[in-house]
């Protein structure tokens, strides 16, 4: 008896819940947001955007809902997505310079923030002034060769599909591709997934699982807490504990003077590790960098390398004039093997197809989001009160046909060498792929360097056949979580001349 008074509410119980829910009602009535569109339980509850993102498909739905309601559309009862020419500027810009939402809490560690989940700016610029300088474009050069020895593998790896007739599956090879370099950039080592084709220690798996659960929990944030507390009391040992094991252990090794940088080049630990003795940052700081490096920077190359490869494949006529250009270059002595980063820069079609493959493929597929100030917000003709959580979805605003075109779902490089300056400025300004404002993208010109010194390598070298899934009949598929990771597969050959 006693147990069922235990669970039963009691009336003060139900009053309560019937005010609370009185309570939002009547604000949801008095908001200046109440008119704007958006699904019906969105108004309500935020279950409907967890329901929207764990579908997968969120990249495609949150174009398809601006297609819908507008450029203003309600993803929960205090979040909003826009889709305006200015919007990227305003919610994520300089100028406006508004803090992260409580959505990029998960993506860190409870008490030790890294760079991306940090949410205050001002707590934030104190996090990434230290480390910069080792992210210039000084500082990239040094990191050349471990690009060019994880290449080599990642040539024979084609060699060997090309040789067998197998089914390359795209994205994943990227993958391991760019673990390795990132791996290499940072710590000297290669994860070694190249080398096995595989992954057999799961590290991939394990940041999956990380950003699935970011992603679900950055919409309710407030739980990251508790679960952090209970994983710890529980000491259950996260799968991602491989990559911190991976970083602690090259780290300890550099440090003790057990292994140095290979190459003779230095590495990024290295430039870290002098920061550290300059006083300019502390070993903290050099631990969330490595970390943060791996987790961001892995994922984020694979997708977009893949989004090259796939759409050189779709755009055969995009193909044959970048590998015009690279032939050329070849010929003249401007391009050597392996092409190097300040030749690859001076080559404009290869920067256009790279601008465009990230473009119609951002790797992130979900809106970043920010949260309107003190003073409250006017945005597309909308006033928003402060403490409202706005964001814009690089997928959503690189579709828009009043910014890119009416062709702005089709893969065209040549719209990033327009001669009309004031036309490319527009394009530059609305390109998110990298995020904008005082929370761009570090890795920016790290994950440039890449692409532009392998893509020459890959698409002289070989020619790809995308193949259709037997299953669903498509080519080219992809899913969201926090990132939009393809699926495609592609017969590979030695590239015939
Ligand atoms: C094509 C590759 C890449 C893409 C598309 C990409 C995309 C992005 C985006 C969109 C943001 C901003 C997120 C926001 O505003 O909420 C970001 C931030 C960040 N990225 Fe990248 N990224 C790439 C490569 C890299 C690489 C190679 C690294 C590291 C070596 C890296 C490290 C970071 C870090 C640390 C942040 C947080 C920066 C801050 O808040 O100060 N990324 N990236």
């Amino acid at each position: 008896m006693a147990f069922s008074i235990h669970i039963l509410p009691s009336s003060d119980a139900i009053a309560a819940l019937v005010l609370l829910g009185l309570g939002s009602f009547t604000k949801g009535l008095l908001s200046p947001l109440r008119t704007v569109p958006g699904p019906f339980l969105a108004r309500f509850t935020r279950l409907w955007e967890i329901h929207a993102v764990r579908s997968r498909d969120f990249a495609t739905y949150n174009i398809a809902l601006h297609k819908k309601y507008g450029s203003i559309v309600r993803l929960a009862p205090n979040r909003y997505s826009l889709n305006d020419a200015d919007a990227g500027k305003w919610i994520l810009g300089h100028k406006t310079g508004l803090d992260k939402s409580n959505f990029y809490y998960p993506f860190g560690f409870v008490d030790t923030p890294n760079l991306f989940s940090e949410t205050s700016n001002a707590t934030h610029a104190k996090l990434r002034r230290p480390i910069a300088q080792v992210y210039s474009t000084t500082n990239l050069l040094h990191y050349e060769p471990f690009v060019d020895t994880c290449t080599a593998i990642l040539i024979k790896r084609l060699d060997e599909y090309a040789r067998e007739g197998k089914q390359l599956p795209v994205r994943e090879l990227m993958q391991y591709y760019a673990f390795d370099v990132i791996g290499a950039i940072t710590t000297g080592s290669r994860f070694g997934l190249l080398e096995e084709n595989g992954d057999k220690s799961g590290i991939i798996e394990a940041l999956d699982e990380g950003l699935d659960y970011s992603a679900i929990v950055g919409l309710i944030p407030v739980v990251h807490w508790w679960i952090s507390k209970v994983v710890d009391l529980l000491g259950i040992k996260l799968s991602f504990i491989r990559m911190i094991d991976f970083i602690n252990l090259h780290l300890n090794n550099r440090v003790s003077g057990r292994s140095k940088s290979p190459l003779g080049c230095q590495d990024f630990v290295d430039k870290m590790l002098q920061s550290e003795q300059d006083g300019k940052a502390t070993r903290t700081h050099t631990f969330i960098a490595c970390a943060q490096n791996i987790a961001a920077g892995s994922d984020t190359t694979a997708i977009s390398l893949s989004s090259v490869i796939a759409h050189l494949c779709i755009y055969p006529e995009a193909m044959t004039k970048l590998r015009q250009e690279l032939d050329e270059a070849r010929k003249d002595g401007r391009l050597s093997d392996p092409a190097t980063f300040q030749e690859a820069q001076k080559l404009p079609y290869l920067q256009a197809v790279i601008y465009e493959a990230l473009r119609v493929h951002p790797a992130v597929g979900v809106p970043l989001t920010r949260v309107v100030g003190k003073a409250g917000a006017h945005l597309a003709g909308q006033y928003f009160p402060p403490g409202t959580e706005v964001g814009v979805n690089a997928w959503v605003i690189h579709n828009n046909e009043h910014i890119f075109g009416p062709d702005a779902s089709q893969f065209r490089p040549e719209r990033w060498l327009s001669e009309d300056s004031a036309e490319r400025a527009a394009l530059e300004r609305n390109f998110l792929s990298f995020g904008i404002g005082p929370r761009t993208c570090i890795g920016k010109n790290i994950s440039l360097l890449e692409m532009l010194k392998v893509i020459p390598q890959i698409v002289m070298g070989f020619d790809f056949e995308l193949q259709r899934d037997e299953r669903s009949g498509e080519r080219y598929t992809w899913r969201t979580s926090f990132f939009t990771k393809q699926s495609f597969c592609c017969l590979v050959r030695k590239r015939s001349r």
